[in-house]
């Protein structure tokens, strides 16, 4: 189980872990805000409606498959970062993994979504069952495709009018890296 100390950027201690089925609710209320604060999102301001069960459920399935994994960012005990590798279900896919990053608006560029990248893709590397990470980010998120692309991304296609938000279409880059 991974549970270690990082030193944010502004001096603060930041711990990196994995969730246990207790923290369902501390997570759907740190998503609630983390959804309100950006547009870089699939969901938007109160558009995740999920239970307590489904989110205990989301936790247990990414603590025993070995294709999954959630890391959650944690400063003076309160999440303000939630990462994960989720692995498809059927054989022919359960290689390929998607990758999700959210962070606190308030806690942006302090070196959590590099920690994050450093730390998926090292479990990704020695699951011994991922080959495949990949990703869809909105063509405009400058901040998160340069993260992406320093930890080996490639941009492999582009996906038009991925979101629609406000009565406008947002393309997406799918982007991905090979695990061999
Ligand atoms: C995208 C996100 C995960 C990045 O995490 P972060 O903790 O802010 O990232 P870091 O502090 O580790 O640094 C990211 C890099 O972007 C750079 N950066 C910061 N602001 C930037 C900007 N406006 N434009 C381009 N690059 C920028 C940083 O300098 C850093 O580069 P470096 O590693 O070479 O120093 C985070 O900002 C976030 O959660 N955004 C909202 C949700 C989101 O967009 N998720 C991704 C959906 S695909």
């Amino acid at each position: 189980m991974l549970n270690k100390e990082i030193q944010l950027k502004n001096g603060q201690t930041c711990i990196l872990r994995q969730p246990q089925v207790e923290d369902a609710q501390k997570i759907l209320d740190y998503m609630k805000i983390a959804t309100a604060e950006t547009d870089f999102l699939s969901f938007g301001k109160g558009e995740l409606t999920w239970t307590l069960e489904e989110e205990q459920n989301f936790i247990k399935e990414h603590r025993d498959d070995n294709n999954k994994l959630i890391i959650l960012a944690e400063v003076s005990n309160k999440i303000i970062g939630m990462s994960s590798i989720t692995g498809g279900k059927p054989k022919r896919v359960q290689h390929s993994g998607e990758l999700g990053i959210t962070i606190l608006s308030k806690y942006w560029s302090l070196g959590i979504g590099n920690a994050f990248m450093e730390n998926l893709i090292q479990w990704a590397n020695n699951s011994g069952v991922i080959r495949k990470i990949f990703l869809k980010v909105r063509t405009d998120n400058k901040r998160a495709i340069k993260l992406y692309k320093k930890f080996g991304f490639v941009k492999e296609g582009k996906i038009s009018r991925q979101l629609l938000i406000d009565n406008k279409f947002y393309d997406a880059y799918l982007m991905g890296l090979n695990i061999d």
